[in-house]
């Protein structure tokens, strides 16, 4: 741990930058004003923005101590959990419970992350890969050459999805179920306001019931799938319904559009650097650095969210019990102090792993391995087939300040 000197930042030179505007994300326009708050503002009070006032914390090391203090920066959902849009007062009025062990704090946290974790070792995820290969191998082999077609629901949703469907033995027909349910848990703008309250609470509603089938049908019928695993663990098997589905519905929606945009960022981040996808033509053995490097610099959570628990002065400025503290991960992983040129893919980045696209601390994704495991599988399939994806349009980009990716990216294949 540094000491108490260390951790303060320089006091904010700058007018507050309120980077929740989703025109920032739909326009790619945050690059610059992040900039600034590193340089100037490195933990900025941004008194009004539309999901309330918060600290904006826009660079590495802060965050890291954030993440490494979860009784002081809490998770809890109670609180307001773990993105912008949480509202202790929104959750109350309509009900809304977020029971699941990302939006809570030790002790509770820890029994479900024990009990999850497992699943997510190295030999567990290597005996995934046979399958993740051939599902990747099919669908590569089925894509046309030299036809625009977009890259997002034909790649990164069909392979995510198919692989989330694959781990909890979900129904491959209505697979595409779960990246609705994904898309309308991790839209943060549709809390802005009633009417699109209500039609995530209808989404979320529909999903919790599908799950709730999905856990009876497995206590009745136990097989080899992550459902089956969580009931039978010790920290899990006596979980109150309500909260063994709400555990299941952070693994579907964590894993999903996470994954997914990282996959667009591989097609979309390496035509913007063709000479960094040159060295990765050449040189394959790349592939698994190239990986960190793009989930690096798409970064697909822009942020995650803490709440203060008891007053602290420890970075400077005084955070008062209760306030929002939002850690921009999109802007500490272009920390000048920590990656050099972090705004360039650089597939052979000495330091791509140190990213915070996943979080750090007692948080840090589960899944992580699961998801570099199939963007390794994705670029290793397309480099033995010796395929390149060009793009051939502008992206149409989420609008939010939370998810960080793409909604279509017109592309065409050609053979190098
Ligand atoms: C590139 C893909 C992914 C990214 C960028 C990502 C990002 C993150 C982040 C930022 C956190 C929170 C860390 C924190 O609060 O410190 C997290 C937690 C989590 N992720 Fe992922 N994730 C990805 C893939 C996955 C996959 C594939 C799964 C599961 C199938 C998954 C399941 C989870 C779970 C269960 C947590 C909660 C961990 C905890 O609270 O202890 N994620 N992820």
């Amino acid at each position: 741990m540094a000491s108490a000197a260390e951790l303060k930042v320089k006091p904010a030179e700058i007018e507050p930058i309120d980077m929740s505007r989703k025109e920032l994300y739909a326009e790619d326009r945050w690059q610059e004003p992040f900039r600034k708050l590193r340089k100037h503002a490195p933990i900025q009070w941004v008194p009004e923005s539309d999901f309330g006032p918060y600290w904006s914390v826009s660079t590495y090391k802060p965050i890291q101590h954030i993440e490494a203090l979860p009784k002081l920066f809490s998770s809890h959902w109670e609180k307001g959990g773990i993105a912008i849009s949480g509202n202790p007062e929104i959750f109350e009025k309509y009900n809304m419970r977020e029971p699941m062990f990302i939006a809570m704090d030790p002790p509770q946290h820890t029994g479900p992350r024990r009990a999850v974790a497992p699943s997510f070792g190295p030999s567990e995820v290597a005996e995934m890969k046979a399958e993740v290969q051939q599902r990747t191998a099919e669908l590569l082999d089925s894509l046309p050459i030299g036809e625009t077609f977009d890259w997002v629901p034909k790649v990164s949703i069909e392979l995510t999805t198919g692989m989330l469907a694959k781990l909890f033995d979900f129904p491959w027909e209505e697979r595409h179920k779960l990246t609705e349910w994904s898309d309308y848990g991790g839209d943060v703008e549709l809390i802005k306001n009633p009417d699109t309250i209500e039609v995530r609470l209808a989404k979320m509603q529909e999903m919790g019931a599908a799950f709730a089938a999905l856990w009876q049908q497995r206590i009745a019928n136990p097989g080899k799938d992550l459902v089956s695993v969580m009931l039978q663990s010790e920290a899990m098997k006596d979980m109150p319904p309500e909260e063994f589905i709400g555990n299941l519905i952070l693994l579907i929606v964590g894993g999903n559009d996470t994954t997914r945009n990282s996959m667009s960022a591989y097609a979309y981040g390496l035509s913007k650097f063709p000479e960094e996808r040159a060295k990765l033509e050449a040189d394959p053995s790349l592939i698994p650095n190239a990986v960190q490097e793009l989930i690096r610099w798409q970064t697909p959570l822009s942020h995650m969210r803490r709440t203060v628990t008891e007053d602290t002065d420890m970075f400077g400025p005084l955070m008062k019990k209760d306030d929002m503290v939002v850690m921009w991960y999109l802007s500490a992983n272009r920390d000048e102090e920590v990656f050099e040129d972090g705004e360039a893919i650089k597939v052979d980045r000495p330091n791509a792993r140190r990213h915070l696209s996943f979080g750090y601390g007692i948080h840090r994704c589960v899944g992580a391995r699961v998801a570099e495991l199939q963007l390794n599988t994705l670029l290793e399939e397309m480099a033995k087939r010796r395929l390149r994806v060009n793009v051939v349009g502008e992206p149409v980009r989420v609008p939010a300040c939370f998810v960080h990716g793409y909604k279509s990216l017109p592309v065409q294949l050609s053979h190098y």
